[in-house]
């Protein structure tokens, strides 16, 4: 089969029907009776008679869409998932993904000191729960505000590239996910599928990431390119030298799909210049000029210390995120969380500040708002909901930690977001002495 009978075949779509109405309202009124008692998704989902996770308030049957497997195999499922935790996902995929999907995705940089510092570091910071607050599950507000977007809930879809590794869908299925689940998808500039395809796959809102070329004129039109299909912001990542790539990837030959190349960049999808060309001579001039020519919003992403947020802000960044890229870039370096609280610090409220790396359930999202982050961005358990059930697995995943994070919420006893303030947290072990060197 010729590379481009290969990418035919993966854009062909067959209609199928995945849930019965019937089998929703059965469901729908016992979930209906549990949450009457007080038990949350987490709760729910544990429980034996419940099979599958559904939308209560769903009467209609939900027609979904179908896809064609390649020679490539990657995942073709099209189906809401049960959520027991976020972390366990990636052993439930790992069974349904061709083995070099999994390893690029779950991987990490050299030794994967980072990706693991970035999980463990939420242990140190303790919550210290407030009780008799008087709060009731109807209290619990999540929503946010977030360069003028106003969103229900303070958790966005990282920007991640290369999405066919994992599904045949790509990037369009995850972004419809998000937008199914009404979460901000940022789009990758290293996606398979076009930034136009993603942006019209969403009904949601959408930020585009781009990879600064080196080429000045493919610059400048992947930025109009974004404008234009409607994306409200611009994150530059700040971190990265190309797709990272982790050692078990490496050790498999780099095995990205052939018959799907990147698709802001491929001449066959309108795309130009090379995607390898990126820009490493960086300079706070860049994030001037992103401001300048598109009018959007600039959030810099990747940002690890104090005196870069602070140059940053002062150079004009709309947002500063702080990540490691999920520690795909360069092993060793401290994770998120550990260095949100000086970044906090230096910042003043002046901006908000995104934090990703390890952000797996609701009370990591308490501890890091309580430590000064305005919202969060989850990376690796968007593509696992992809691989286990296409957009639906990506709404089941947001819906899930949605829910979680409600109940991370009552549990410690802050209504709002705006309520959680680092008095709701103990630090201690290594980032309690890490803070205390940099404070
Ligand atoms: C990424 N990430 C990333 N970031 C970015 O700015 N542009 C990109 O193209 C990519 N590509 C990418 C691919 C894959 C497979 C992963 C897992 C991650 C990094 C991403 O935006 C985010 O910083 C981390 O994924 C957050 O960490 P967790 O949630 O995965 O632990």
């Amino acid at each position: 089969m010729s590379l481009s009978n290969e990418l035919d075949t993966s854009t062909k779509e067959v209609e199928v029907t995945t849930q019965k109405a019937s089998e929703n309202d059965a469901l729908s009124s016992r979930r209906k009776f549990l949450s009457a008692a007080g038990l949350g998704l987490g709760v729910v989902s544990t429980l034996p008679f419940v099979s599958t996770p559904v939308l209560a308030d769903e009467k209609t049957t939900t027609k979904t869409k179908k896809l064609a497997k390649t020679a490539y195999g990657a995942s073709t499922a099209e189906k809401e998932i049960k959520v027991v935790s976020l972390e366990r996902l990636q052993d439930e995929v790992k069974k349904v993904v061709p083995k070099a999907g999994f390893e690029f995705a779950s991987g990490a940089a050299g030794g994967e000191w980072t990706m693991h510092e970035n999980r463990r570091a939420f242990d140190d910071y303790r919550i210290a729960p407030k009780r008799l607050v008087g709060l009731s599950w109807n209290d619990i507000d999540t929503s946010t505000k977030l360069l003028g977007l106003d969103m229900a809930s303070p958790i966005m879809v990282a920007p991640m590239g290369a999405h066919a590794m994992i599904h045949e869908g790509d990037e369009r299925a995850t972004a419809k996910g998000a937008g199914l689940a009404n979460t901000l998808y940022c789009s990758s500039g290293a996606s398979n599928a076009t930034l136009e395809q993603i942006a019209n796959a969403t009904n949601g809102p959408k930020w585009f990431q781009l990879y600064y070329n080196n080429d000045e004129g493919v610059t400048k039109s992947l930025l109009t390119r974004a404008k234009n299909a409607g994306y409200s912001a611009i994150i530059l990542t700040a971190d990265a030298l190309g797709p990272g790539q982790p050692e078990n990837f490496i050790a498999m030959g780099s095995p990205f799909r052939p018959d799907r190349l990147f698709g802001n960049h491929d001449p066959k999808m309108g795309g130009k210049g090379n995607f390898f060309d990126q820009k490493t001579a960086l300079t706070t001039k860049d994030i001037e000029f992103i401001k300048s020519f598109t009018g959007l919003p600039v959030i810099v992403k990747g940002i690890l210390r104090p005196d870069d947020a602070k140059r940053f802000v002062e150079a004009g960044a709309d947002a500063i995120q702080v990540s490691n890229h999920g520690g795909r870039q360069i092993d060793g370096v401290p994770a998120s969380m550990t260095a949100l609280p000086a970044i906090a610090k230096a910042v003043n409220k002046k901006v908000p500040i995104i934090l990703d790396g390890g952000v797996r359930r609701g009370i990591d999202i308490v501890r890091a708002i309580a430590m000064g982050a305005n919202a969060v961005a989850v990376g690796r358990p968007m593509l696992y909901g992809l691989g286990l059930g296409g957009s639906l697995g990506v709404k089941s995943v947001i819906e899930f930690l949605n829910k979680d994070l409600v109940a991370a919420m009552i549990l410690s006893g802050a209504g709002k977001l705006a309520d959680l303030n680092p008095s709701y947290i103990d630090i201690v072990g290594e980032n309690a002495k890490f803070n205390k060197y940099n404070s």
